[in-house]
């Protein structure tokens, strides 16, 4: 696989999510259509994206590196399922369909996100991914990932956003949270493309910095999209956070100053690809697009 067009990323990663999460005839078969139903529902996979394209970057294997893209997807997708369970956000749409929990139960959607964050390991340590990429490296992705899903990043910004409902928190606990619940997942995306092409450390920090900024961009334009998005080419519920009193840079900040945050980090994002020697015009535009993006 050379580098590639953003069309192939999206069906090189759907194809290769497919075969992780087949259809079985086994006892839990509900628990896989559950997984299946979240998974292959179509999300923007901006996650996934960003473990290939940095990888090629930085001249390594993107086939290699496709078990660890999917790995990120799976546990951004668990996160989206839990995210929207009764005792999270309460949303009933993810995605452009019913939330896992509506069509399958809480428990089966429960157990959809614990399994889809395991698989995600299993994944990325199976003996045909090591292979490709070498212990060394597969450990180290690894690593990452596991270190911003758990209680220093993912599941910890989870755990501020939901102690922040219903009351104002000083600025500092919102970029705290932001930088956990979103950016966490993005940055290690980032960094792990770069680790699996075996890349210089002046490199990984740069795509972490990129990273570090579209992540938070990311997180405001979503706060944003709740409240003037369109629910319909969004897939999930608008004025979910204003009905859940949550804190966000909108409610905190105002529209306009949300809004000029987006773009000082966009650019703050594209300058830190300077240090990479390859054509970054490909994230740079991504960058661009998240910036102004509707879904
Ligand atoms: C939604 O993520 C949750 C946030 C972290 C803001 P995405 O906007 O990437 O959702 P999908 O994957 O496209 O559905
Ligand atoms: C991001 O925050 C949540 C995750 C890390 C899953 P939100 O709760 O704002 O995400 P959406 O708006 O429901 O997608
Ligand atoms: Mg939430
Ligand atoms: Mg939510
Ligand atoms: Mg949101």
């Amino acid at each position: 696989m050379g580098r590639i067009d953003h069309s192939l990323y999206l069906a090189a990663v759907g194809d290769a999510l497919d075969r992780y999460v087949p259809v079985t005839s086994l006892m839990q078969s509900e628990l896989f259509r559950a997984m299946r139903y979240s998974l292959l529902a179509g999300g923007k996979r901006i996650r996934p994206v960003l473990v290939l394209e940095f990888c090629g970057l930085c001249g390594g294997d993107q086939e290699a590196a496709l078990p660890f893209a999917c790995a990120v997807e799976m546990i951004h997708t668990y996160s989206l399922i839990h995210d929207d369970l009764p005792c999270m956000d309460n949303d009933a749409m993810r995605r452009g369909k019913p939330s896992n929990h509506v069509v399958f139960g809480e428990a089966q959607a429960l157990l959809a996100g614990d399994s889809l964050l395991t698989m995600a390991f299993e994944t990325m340590l199976s003996s045909e991914s090591i292979g490709g990429v070498g212990a060394q490296r597969a450990a180290e992705a690894a690593g990452v990932l596991a270190a911003a899903a758990g209680a220093y990043g993912m599941a910890g910004g989870q755990a501020i956003d939901l102690m922040s409902e219903g009351k104002k928190i000083p600025m500092e606990t919102l970029q705290k949270m932001d930088e956990c619940k979103t950016g966490a997942l993005i940055r290690a995306a980032a960094k792990m493309g770069c680790i699996l092409a075996g890349a210089e450390s002046r490199l990984v920090r740069a795509a972490d910095e990129y990273a570090a900024a579209v992540g938070f961009a990311f997180q405001i334009v979503d706060d944003i999209l709740d409240v003037q998005g369109d629910e319909k080419s969004l897939g999930k519920p608008i004025g979910s956070d204003r009905e859940k009193d949550k804190s966000t840079y909108v409610s905190l900040l105002g529209m306009e100053r949300a809004g000029n945050a987006v773009r000082g980090l966009t650019d703050t994002a594209c300058k830190a690809l300077h240090a990479f020697p390859g054509d970054t015009a490909y994230l740079r535009g991504l960058a661009e697009e998240l910036a102004v993006r509707d879904r």
